[in-house]
């Protein structure tokens, strides 16, 4: 066979493959925009940490698709400002869905217990657990002033915040076959540096929940996302505004997340990739790592970038 033929051989199969991936991908989607649209109009949905990022934009997705919604953050301005965004969506598209805005902290035992009450004594029930709220933290371990304090606190809120609020929705998520919406971080999969308590609580909830999905099987669905890099504030701050065009956007990410509960998935990676390079941990360890430290700043570097966003953002003080 001449050089030619070869090549033209391969261009035709790598068309063919292009053609087929194309075709599924968007076969898949399609099939998850009608999930969504069964899946969340009417559902009771308790969102934590909607006053800003992603879980900002899961609130005004779920406002968009029908569903009733308590809005659960500690800043209240900002809060009331996503309900009334919420609300105006919800006149627009004519639904009869109501929003609930809760000023609380999720690492506050009484707060747990007046999110779901509020959302049992208005809408009669939950249906869906959407936990996006998170302590995060950007720091070595050793430049923490004291670690185990740091730790706790971070504990408090993603872990014991989630595990509270589930434990007070058990009977109401047990009786109307809901969904507990984790959204999670790539780092609760590999902890990587400046992450530490943040990503030892990320790694104890994915156990938790894979544990519960055993003992509340065919009762309860447990749905975890894994975003990555995603495009928000709290990212960029240490990032770099620079480093913005790889990374996903938040917008795309909370659809993403959305989806996750609607099709039922335990696990989704955002992006994909994310699920493809984990094995390289296990089976190539120091390929994995040298990946991470070439994508990890210094920590000289680090203060350089957190010191310009201070001041083109100087109201995130
Ligand atoms: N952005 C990324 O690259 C990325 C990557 C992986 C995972 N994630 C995860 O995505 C989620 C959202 O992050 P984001 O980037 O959108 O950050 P964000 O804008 O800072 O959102 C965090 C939200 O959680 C709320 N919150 C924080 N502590 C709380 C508490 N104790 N009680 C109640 N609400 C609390 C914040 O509101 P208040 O301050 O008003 O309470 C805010 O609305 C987090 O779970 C994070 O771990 C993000």
């Amino acid at each position: 066979m001449l050089p030619i033929e070869v090549l033209l051989h391969v261009a035709r199969i790598l068309c063919a493959l292009t053609v087929v991936t194309s075709i599924s991908l968007v076969t898949h989607q399609r099939m998850l925009d009608r999930k969504m649209k069964k899946f969340w109009p009417g559902k009771n949905v308790i969102l934590t940490g909607c006053s800003s990022g992603i879980g900002r934009e899961m609130a005004l997705m779920l406002a968009d698709l029908g569903a009733n919604v308590v809005l659960v953050a500690r800043r209240g301005g900002l809060l009331e400002k996503v309900a009334q965004e919420c609300r105006d969506r919800i006149k627009a598209r004519g639904h009869s869905t109501k929003v609930v805005p809760v000023q609380a902290d999720q690492g506050v035992a009484e707060d747990c217990e007046r999110i779901v009450q509020t959302c049992i004594s208005t809408f009669g029930g939950v249906d869906v657990l959407a936990l996006d709220a998170a302590a995060q933290m950007y720091a070595y371990y050793e430049d923490h002033p004291d670690p185990i304090k740091t730790a706790r606190e971070i504990m408090e809120v993603n872990y014991f915040g989630a595990l509270r609020l589930f434990h007070l929705s058990l009977g109401s998520l047990k009786a109307r076959h809901g969904t507990l919406l984790q959204v999670s971080s790539l780092a609760g999969k590999a902890g990587t540096p400046y992450t530490t308590f943040y990503a030892a609580s990320k790694a104890a909830l994915s156990a938790l929940y894979d544990a519960l999905r055993f003992e509340c099987e065919g009762k309860i669905n447990f749905c975890v996302a894994y975003p990555g890099f995603i495009a928000t504030a709290a990212a960029l701050r240490h990032q770099g505004e620079d480093r913005i065009g790889e990374a996903m956007h938040p917008l795309v990410c909370a659809r993403k997340c959305l989806e996750t509960a609607a099709a039922g998935y335990d696990d989704r990676y955002l992006p994909l990739v994310g699920k493809l390079l984990l094995p390289l941990k296990h089976f190539l360890p120091s390929v994995f790592k040298a990946g991470v430290r070439s994508r990890m700043p210094s920590r000289e570097q680090h203060k350089r970038v957190e010191a310009l966003w201070l001041a083109r953002h100087p109201e995130t003080q």
